[in-house]
């Protein structure tokens, strides 16, 4: 297959679709009877298991999907992303987030450059930078320590630094390391946002992190003035240089805007925003609330996971099976959406980050040399922790659409419990329901078992369950900073091999500048409305109407 034609056109993809229709006859009911199929779809890397045994494939949809991965030319392509290759190809941009994690002694290069170098050189900068915060060496203008953080940013500035944040507020080693501090994230640009973040801080102990790629994004740097006007209105103008510092790649802007350059933390254009979580943009306010020795056990958990992505056979590779899988649901199967269930409340946040990862990723229209897709690439993500999700949406999991599900377990909790008198523990009670959910899914619960079980006659239509739904099992030994880390690069590099089984640039977000420019219309002309009187001009009938109406209420 040439590298301009569409991975459609292939055999490999043709010979998925004549196949998908063998495999809509059979039950996972069957497929789970087949003991040594079972065997060959579980997977271990260094104490994680996947379990794969409830996709609807067999071991031949396997062996088609491999060539699948081979028609796509996928090793290929891993090979150039580490090699440090433009393969975001719009932007003329490597992607290059494994060298975020690489240890000191490591060599991957960019233009020809060792960048691992001047990632720890900035890796080097946050450790002493956020001893000194922690330790009160650096201390506010007014001679106090700076025990909170507010880290402002949006997207990937955001959504992976809270949910590694959340994910380790409950871990013992996070837990006593972060004794007083308080770590915030202010997002939206909605004015509830500052109120909520600020409450309850002062000035004085607060410390500002902008986080911003570009540092021009309309809600981050309006966020950004905000905070400064509350930091400068109660210390003066000069306090800034003590509370505000930055994360971003364009330092011109950073200091454009007050903020000492000495005190910005650099990331290179090569790491795209939402693979940004181990640049500064996530190291910095992950050190500074719980030091720099647990975030770099983060990476190296991360790293650990792009060797085995790099080195592993792909039969045996979790991440590449992972995305194979993805698209065999999504392209061959027809399932648009995927439910990310984490069975573990420390990870409240994963399902937001890997939407952002993945639908702002994936969800594109046309190849990467700008064909017309006439597939369809992406999921929809979504998901909640387990139990939650079950008294939620699981409803319409169980009897209503089809959704793939991931299911995540944890061996060890991060916080035991054991109840005198209760049968298990609180963990092994969450444990029975991540062990529950993927089978109930699988089989299901035919009209006869209901009918044995006296059932109703009226009511057995209503309580069938004709399971076939799959899902994947991963069980992590624990959830440690480590393993947050390997969790973080197992979703972040099987999204990259659906992308490059789709033969789409995974690495670039054009999708969402129309939405932003729209917007800058509408703000200049709220400002000119409602300084100079001037009428609304330019909008179609509906936009006008709405417009006006908010125009006059807000007014009153
Ligand atoms: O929403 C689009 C986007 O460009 C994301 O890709 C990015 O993570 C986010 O905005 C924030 O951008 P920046 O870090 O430049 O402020």
């Amino acid at each position: 297959m040439g590298s301009s034609s569409l991975i459609c056109d292939s055999e490999s993809w043709k010979d998925l679709k004549f196949h998908v229709e063998d495999i809509k006859k059979t039950h996972l009911r069957e497929l789970m009877a087949d003991t040594e199929r079972c065997k060959s779809m579980m997977v271990e890397f260094d104490g994680n298991l996947l379990d794969y045994s409830r996709q609807r494939a067999t071991l031949d949809t396997l062996n088609k999907l491999l060539s699948l991965a081979e028609a796509a030319h996928v090793k290929d392509k891993i090979n150039r992303m580490f090699n440090g290759e433009r393969i975001n190809s719009t932007e003329n941009r490597s992607v290059l987030h494994v060298a975020l994690r690489a240890p000191r002694d490591a060599v991957i290069k960019s233009d020809g450059k060792n960048v691992v170098p001047d990632v720890w050189g900035v890796l080097d900068k946050i450790r002493e930078f956020s001893e000194r915060v922690r330790s009160g060496a650096w201390v506010g203008a007014t001679g106090k320590p700076l025990k909170d953080v507010v880290a402002i940013g949006i997207g990937g500035s955001f959504l992976g630094p809270l949910f590694v944040h959340t994910a380790l507020q409950t871990d013992s080693e996070a837990i006593e390391s972060a004794k007083g501090r308080q770590l915030r994230f202010l997002a939206n640009v909605d004015p509830i946002d500052v109120a909520r973040n600020i409450a309850g801080l002062s000035p004085e102990t607060t410390l500002v992190v902008v986080v911003s790629k570009t540092f021009t994004t309309a809600e981050t740097m309006l966020n950004a003035r905000t905070l400064r006007e509350w930091i400068s209105s109660a210390l003066g103008p000069q306090a800034v240089a003590k509370h505000m510092v930055a994360v971003s790649t364009n330092l011109t802007l950073v200091e454009k805007f007050g903020i000492d350059p000495n005190n910005a933390f650099a990331f290179w254009d090569w790491v795209g925003g939402r693979y940004s979580v181990c640049s500064a943009v996530g190291v910095l306010p992950l050190s500074l609330q719980y030091g720099f020795s647990i975030v770099e056990k983060f990476l190296k958990g991360a790293w650990s996971v792009d060797q085995h992505f790099y080195s592993a056979p792909f039969e045996k590779n979790i991440p590449v099976l992972l995305g194979l899988l993805s698209v065999w649901n999504v392209s061959f199967l027809g399932y648009p959406a995927r439910a990310i269930l984490p069975y573990s409340q420390a990870l409240e946040k994963l399902a937001p980050h890997i939407q952002q990862v993945s639908m702002e990723s994936n969800g594109k229209g046309v190849s990467i040399d700008g064909v017309p897709l006439p597939y369809e690439t992406g999921e929809i993500d979504f998901g909640e922790p387990g139990t939650n999700g079950q008294h939620s949406f699981y409803q319409l999991i169980h009897q209503g659409r089809v959704i793939p599900c991931d299911f995540i377990g944890i061996v060890k909790s991060q916080q035991p419990v054991y109840l005198e008198g209760e049968v298990v523990s609180n963990h092994d009670e969450l444990m029975s329901n991540f062990f529950a959910q993927p089978d109930a899914l699988a089989y299901g619960k035919t009209a006869e078992q209901l009918l044995k079980e006296n059932v109703p006659q009226h009511l057995v239509p209503h309580k069938t369950f004709c399971g076939n739904r799959p899902s994947i099992s991963l069980l992590l030994p624990s959830l440690s900073a480590y393993n947050i880390g390997q969790l973080l690069a197992i979703y972040e590099h099987r999204i990259a091999v659906e992308g490059f089984v789709w033969g789409i640039n995974s690495f670039d977000q054009w999708g969402v500048e129309l939405g932003k420019s729209l917007a800058s219309q509408v703000r200049k002309q709220l400002h000119v409305s409602r300084r100079k009187g001037e009428p609304i001009e330019g909008f179609n009938f509906s936009t006008t109407t709405v417009l006006s109406r908010y125009l006059q209420a807000s007014a009153d």
